[in-house]
């Protein structure tokens, strides 16, 4: 462990990296075109992904959740890739096929319920031998809701105050078994130990829950959370709940200053400055030398941004159809027909004046001499998020990060299905290794072993005896939702 912690507050390195896989519901990423690409929907696919992940020692396997098609131009958007099983599901076909990895699933709170929602979650944890994890969002669209919920959806506020009650209902079930709950004898009068299961009673604007939970802990006694949402409020509502956060910062000085904004904001809120850990999203292209993998990055590149896809792209800010331009040509001169720009519903919404921004990109385009095809595989490519090189110089490069204890790891999400692991397990995982910053072996059975999270202490009562001043009274508020 590095002692000359360049975060302050306490935190001290591990000077140690974990890999998780991340799968999203509905993407635009993933290459479907190639020869070498699989099926987006088979078991097969994630069965090879996740014995490969496992393999390679991975830490997790993530499924994100995309619960509405992406729509374009009012009708669902063709070019997305889609169809992805539902992540709970999924991943209890995964448990079979697997033994170490821990198993992930993204489950917003805006449209789920908390007792429902936990009993899935003990499930799947008592089903893999604690290898569960709840990356726990609030999904921030007006387009899902239209789908699930009354009125539409939570303001951003009242989003987090909703989804912290619900995550304190939801610990509290998984806290409401004794450890010795189950009376395991062949003279006890009942299966359960009398007394040794707590109701949980929650009384809300949203919900009400009166429950008796069902399932005893798991081997990791409750699911590991994970947090994903940067808003400042995201940020604290994790520093407070989280075991782990899904983070939106790989490039290596934005990665520091987001671990420094989450120390001391996890330190504000009583906790210790090492207990909430670090894994942003990330792409990996690798090749053998540092010039094959800018080849392959741009072979990449050019089957994710397709001439098709360039003009939808373009399209979501113009608000209109700009079929019969050239790919290959400039950028359209006729204006956009919205005010504002409302990129694809489902990606957000950017809320730009359309025609400033479409001025800005033509004069943009213009000035770098690129066809709409390479403006838009400029505007897309996740430059923050790829890492592109050989193996040994990006094993040098994530080695650094962990050295500095600017991340804790990785959550790749990969270009290829199903094979777009291999050469991440087979080559830079042995680099990774050789420096002394990656595992060599699964450190335990469970999720909360393999991250090296401590087990969660039972509360005596309720479900803030370790909760400080602070998180107290959000809880409270909290449960006037
Ligand atoms: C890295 C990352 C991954 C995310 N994955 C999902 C997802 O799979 N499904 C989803 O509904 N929201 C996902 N979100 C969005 C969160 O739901 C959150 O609602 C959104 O970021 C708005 O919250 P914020 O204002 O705190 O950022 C993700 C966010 C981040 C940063």
């Amino acid at each position: 462990m590095s002692k000359n912690s360049e975060i302050g507050n306490g935190f001290v390195p591990s000077g140690q990296l974990q890999f998780g896989v991340f799968f999203q519901g509905v993407n635009s990423g993933t290459v479907w075109k190639a020869a070498e690409s699989g099926s987006q929907t088979d078991f097969d696919s994630f069965r090879h992904l996740a014995q490969t992940a496992e393999r390679g020692l991975f830490a997790a396997f993530f499924l994100g959740e995309g619960l509405r098609l992406r729509e374009h131009l009012g009708r669902p958007h063709s070019l997305d890739v889609a169809g992805r099983p539902d992540a709970q599901t999924m991943l209890a076909a995964l448990a079979a096929v697997t033994d170490k990895i821990g198993l992930v699933a993204t489950q917003n709170t805006t449209y789920n319920d908390p007792a429902h929602l936990a009993h899935r979650f003990s499930s799947l944890d008592l089903l893999s031998g604690g290898r569960a994890a709840w990356n726990v969002v609030t999904t921030d669209n007006a387009w899902t809701g239209e789908n699930f919920r009354r009125g539409g959806y939570l303001e951003h506020a009242d989003r987090y105050r909703h989804a912290e009650a619900f995550v304190e209902t939801a610990k509290r079930i998984w806290d409401s078994w004794e450890e010795a709950a189950i009376a395991e004898s062949e003279t006890a009068a009942t299966w359960s130990a009398p007394g040794s299961i707590r109701e949980v009673s929650h009384t809300g604007q949203h919900y009400t829950v009166e429950y008796a939970p069902r399932l005893p802990r798991s081997a990791q006694y409750r699911p590991v959370l994970f947090q994903a949402g940067d808003s400042p409020e995201g940020r604290d509502f994790a520093a407070r709940q989280a075991d782990v956060i899904f983070s939106a910062h790989p490039a290596y000085e934005p990665a520091l200053d987001f671990r420094r904004d989450i120390v001391a904001r996890t330190v504000k809120a009583g906790r210790g400055p090492n207990d909430v850990q670090i894994m942003p999203a990330s792409e990996f292209i690798l090749a053998a030398t540092a010039q094959e993998a800018v080849d392959k990055k741009a072979w990449v590149r050019s089957l994710q941004i397709g001439p098709q896809q360039a003009i939808a792209y373009l399209e979501q800010f113009w608000g209109r159809e700009l079929s019969e331009y050239d790919p290959d040509g400039p950028l359209p001169e006729i204006d956009p027909v919205v005010v504002e720009t409302s990129e694809t519903r489902g990606s957000g919404f950017h809320g730009a004046k359309a025609r400033q921004l479409a001025d800005q990109w033509r004069a943009e385009s213009k000035d770098k001499g690129q066809s709409i095809r390479e403006f838009v595989s400029g505007k897309t490519s996740r430059v923050d998020a790829t890492f592109t090189g050989s193996y040994t110089d990006i094993a040098d490069t994530l080695a650094r990060y962990a050295k500095s204890g600017a991340v804790d790891g990785f959550n790749i999400s990969p270009w290829l299905v199903p094979t777009g692991l291999d050469d991440i397990v087979n080559h830079l995982v042995p680099e990774l290794q050789a420096r002394g910053v990656y595992p060599t072996e699964y450190a335990g059975s469970t999720l909360r072993e393999h991250l090296g999270l401590p087990v969660p202490e039972r509360p005596e009562q309720g479900g803030n005896t370790t909760a400080t001043e602070v998180s107290l009274q959000l809880a409270v508020a909290a449960q006037q939702l």
